[in-house]
């Protein structure tokens, strides 16, 4: 989809030629001299429109208007909740077939957030996944138009709002995959398509490294699969070299069968998205390429299968993980942790200013947040907080839970240093208890994305959460002084790098 932003008061919108023009129409609405605000103002003068978020009224081939179809939108108080509200509510007319190019007009002076708002809402309506559709359908809205009054003072928000669209989508694309189509091999090449991308650098590790780094609670879960396990290290330079990195580190279970202690049949498929923390962390790094912000962030995947074999780990196995701890299997389908703890380990040599991780790891966190916000669990208040305003700017939205020492208690083993799994009881703060013994005293979060990260019935499909939130976050961390501070020099002309702005006002979403 291509993006453009323009100046654009109604006036100008009149003579925009497209399929479909939606007005957004906020709380307090000015009508100007022009046409399209007369009839704005006479629809919400007979009640037939209102300025609620969501409420609208189509109009077709409207004198003096080029667009074929006019939408009257709602934006209730015009901050950028209630315009991805109303631009979800015009899903349905951004969605239509006979929908190619759309321009959406603010019909007063835009708030801020806004305009990347109403871009990610237009991009998320019109996302189609066709990878592995015989006759591709593709997606038909290809152009959009944001009609801002000041398109100089707009600029900056829109070309992060395109960014993020990218990143959204290459994260939606790799979680829909099915795990026959995204096995940790292919994983391994999408990370190393973003090599590609100025800045980024990615490095592939096979069992045979892996073995040497002795990661024996990641080869463990491996175990029983014939795809072979892959390390992605993925690394974003936009900082001087002696800044401390953020490192994020993605689940990459491309398929959970449970293992041994297999799951039941019913939705089982659904178990393909297992891997979207890992398509988070993707989906970050193929928007940095894009916004090259003045940060050094690392992105660490331990990507493989979760299957039941002759070979596979059996419950009551203990494993020795890379940090030394010994842990008794006790349940061989709470194998996301045992991917993220040896990562965890790994992630200390970055010496990081955070590590944040990102997995689906229990159904016990959808039990407790549902699909609105994501499981928030952090050893460092600062961190927690300034991940959780970064949810709230990105309306990708989270909520801290608590860590206290004694949810641990239920993870003591007679035969190792600790078992996997507690009872049924808390089991998402217990699986964060468990990470937490391997981060030693570094400032940690964790995000469960069980419940947020896909949709599952007529819906089904990823959402691309939560790379808003982790975005907004590392845009966060390069705007403090303290990295600014230090900030690289930009790379040199004449290189594979161009200028941000160039790249991101030209960015096509999409994979
Ligand atoms: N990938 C699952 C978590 C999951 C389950 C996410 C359902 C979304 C929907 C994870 O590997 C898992 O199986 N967790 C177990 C842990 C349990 C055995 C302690 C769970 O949540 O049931
Ligand atoms: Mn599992
Ligand atoms: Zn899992």
């Amino acid at each position: 989809m291509n993006f453009d932003l323009k100046t654009l008061d109604l006036t100008a919108a009149a003579s925009e030629k497209c399929d479909l023009l939606i007005v957004l129409i906020a709380e307090g609405f000015k009508p100007g001299r022009d046409a399209l605000s007369a009839l704005v103002a006479l629809a919400l003068k007979n009640g037939d429109l209102s300025a609620k978020a969501g409420k609208h009224l189509q109009l077709y081939q409207v004198p003096a208007v080029a667009a074929r179809r006019v939408l009257l939108l709602g934006q209730g108080d015009g901050t950028a909740r209630a315009t991805r509200q109303a631009l979800q509510a015009a899903g349905s007319a951004l969605k239509a077939p006979q929908t190619r190019r759309v321009v959406v007009c603010f019909g007063a002076a835009e708030q801020e957030g806004a305009v990347s708002a109403a871009v990610q809402a237009v991009a998320d309506a019109s996302y189609v996944y066709t990878t592995t559709k015989s006759k591709a359908e593709a997606r038909s809205l290809t152009r959009c138009v944001v009609g801002v009054r000041e398109a100089a003072g707009a600029r900056e928000e829109f070309g992060s709002g395109v960014a993020l669209v990218a990143g959204v989508e290459f994260a939606r694309e790799w979680g829909n995959r099915p795990a026959n189509h995204a096995t940790p091999s292919l994983l391994a090449d999408a990370a190393r398509s973003l090599a590609k991308l100025p800045r980024i650098q990615c490095k592939v590790m096979g069992p045979a490294e892996v073995g040497r780094l002795k990661m024996g609670a990641f080869m463990a879960v491996a175990r029983g699969s014939e795809e072979p396990l892959r390390f992605i290290e993925l690394r974003y330079n936009g900082a001087a070299k002696g800044m401390a990195p953020v490192v994020l580190v993605g689940k990459g279970i491309t398929f959970d069968t449970g293992g041994i202690s297999i799951k039941p049949a019913p939705e089982m498929d659904e178990m393909k998205f297992d891997m979207c923390g890992a398509a988070s962390v993707l989906g970050v790094f193929r928007a940095l390429g894009e916004l090259q912000p003045a940060i050094n962030v690392v992105g660490l995947i331990p990507a493989c299968e979760n299957m039941p074999d002759g070979r596979a780990v059996k419950p009551g196995d203990v494993v020795t993980s890379m940090s030394g701890q010994t842990i008794e299997i006790l349940n061989t389908d709470a194998e996301g942790r045992l991917v993220l703890c040896d990562a965890l380990t790994y992630a200390a040599r970055f010496k990081p200013s955070a590590v944040v991780d990102i997995a689906t790891l229990t159904g016990a966190c959808v039990i407790a947040l549902g699909g609105v916000r994501s499981g928030l669990f952090a050893n460092d208040d600062a961190l927690a907080a300034a991940l959780q305003a970064a949810g709230d700017t990105a309306q990708d939205l989270c909520w801290r839970m608590p860590l206290d020492d004694d949810y641990a208690d239920g993870l003591k083993s007679n035969f190792a240093d600790m078992g996997n799994v507690a009872g049924r009881a808390g089991g998402s703060i217990t699986a964060a208890k468990f990470l937490q013994k391997f981060v030693g005293d570094m400032p940690w979060a964790h995000l469960d994305i069980a419940g947020t990260a896909w949709k599952g019935g007529a819906a089904k499909g990823s959402t691309g959460r939560p790379v808003g939130l982790l975005v907004q976050y590392l845009a966060e961390q390069a705007r403090s002084p303290q990295a600014r501070s230090k900030v690289a020099q930009p790379p040199s002309a004449g290189s594979k790098k161009k200028p941000a702005g160039q790249r991101a006002a030209r960015a096509r979403s999409g994979a």
